[in-house]
């Protein structure tokens, strides 16, 4: 499969505005399936680390949820997809109340994320990091420190954004205090097959990868994987649906998680981006899977 797309690559650039993430080799393309038997299936580049990024987005609001339930975490935030690039100002000034439209746009995600509990950010961060170890079975995982700093210094945009939110009453605090949990959160490392089996556990309801029990309640599964079938690929959503139709999330490092209900887990590495900062070769991998195994929800 990774040799029907990897031509691809070279349509497609690596992130940059996070200096860190220019690192990436543009060639590179992994993918591991999980379902829920004891090794993933895993071709390419699937060994490789990289960071979550806006992956992060659908566990921050997963926890978040746990943390508040839905009446406090949708007053902060909508539940409509906007059109609009993922770190787009312009809805937040032309909507009444200025609140971000969903949770998958960054100005949604800061919401979400100044709403996770922890007296302290290292304490939200062990909280948020301990729930990843848990949803993809892997203890080892922790964040990219480079990563973090290299974003945490130019994440100037994302601060311009914060600082409207704290303006019109959505976020309260030290913005550069969000901004360190949020870069960090941002900065969670993983492989495909970590990827593979959080993706598997939000298939399987909320299921623990290995044992059965919930680490996530099934309502809470439903409602973060119906944001990213509406949400998850930002302005590339409908034609994702279309193309593909699987619940995914992508992020800027080029990761993306699909969560294929019945119990299919894929996590895909692609660090060329297309102009909206999906991986050009992980969106055409999933598409060339869906059509090939019937997996679109629709
Ligand atoms: O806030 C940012 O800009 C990044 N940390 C995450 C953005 C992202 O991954 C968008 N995804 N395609």
């Amino acid at each position: 499969m990774i040799k029907k797309v990897k031509g691809y690559t070279k349509n497609g650039k690596v992130a940059d505005y996070i200096p860190a993430l220019s690192k990436a080799d543009p060639n590179d393309v992994g993918i591991a399936i999980f379902d829920g038997n004891k090794t993933c299936f895993s071709e390419g580049e699937h060994h490789k680390l990289f960071t979550l990024q806006s992956i992060s987005k659908v566990l921050t609001l997963a926890l978040a949820l746990m943390d508040h339930g839905e009446d406090v975490v949708f007053s902060k935030v909508g539940m409509e997809p906007t059109g609009d690039p993922f770190n787009s100002i312009a809805k937040l000034e032309s909507h009444i109340p200025s609140k971000p439209l969903n949770p998958m746009i960054n100005a949604g995600a800061l919401a979400v994320s100044s709403l996770i509990k922890g007296s302290s950010n290292e304490e939200k961060l062990e909280r948020l990091i301990q729930f990843v170890r848990e949803l993809s079975g892997n203890s080892l995982i922790t964040y990219n420190q480079e990563v973090a700093k290299s974003e945490f210094e130019t994440a100037d945009l994302n601060r311009s954004l914060s600082y409207f939110m704290k303006q019109h009453g959505v976020i309260s605090g030290d913005i550069d205090v969000l901004l360190d949990f949020y870069t960090k959160q941002c900065a969670i490392e993983v492989n495909c097959e970590d990827l593979a089996k959080i993706g598997y556990s939000l298939a399987q309801q909320g299921e623990h990868p290995q044992k059965s029990y919930s680490i996530i309640p099934f309502e809470i599964a439903r409602l973060v994987k119906t944001f990213m079938v509406t949400c998850g690929m930002y302005n590339a959503s409908g034609e994702f649906a279309i193309r593909v139709g699987i619940p995914a999330k992508s992020g800027v490092s080029g990761g993306i998680v699909g969560a294929v209900p019945g119990g299919i887990g894929i996590g895909i590495y692609g660090p060329a981006l297309d102009e909206k900062g999906n991986s050009i070769a992980g969106m055409k991998l999933l598409e060339l899977l869906s059509a090939k195994h019937h997996l679109s929800i629709f």
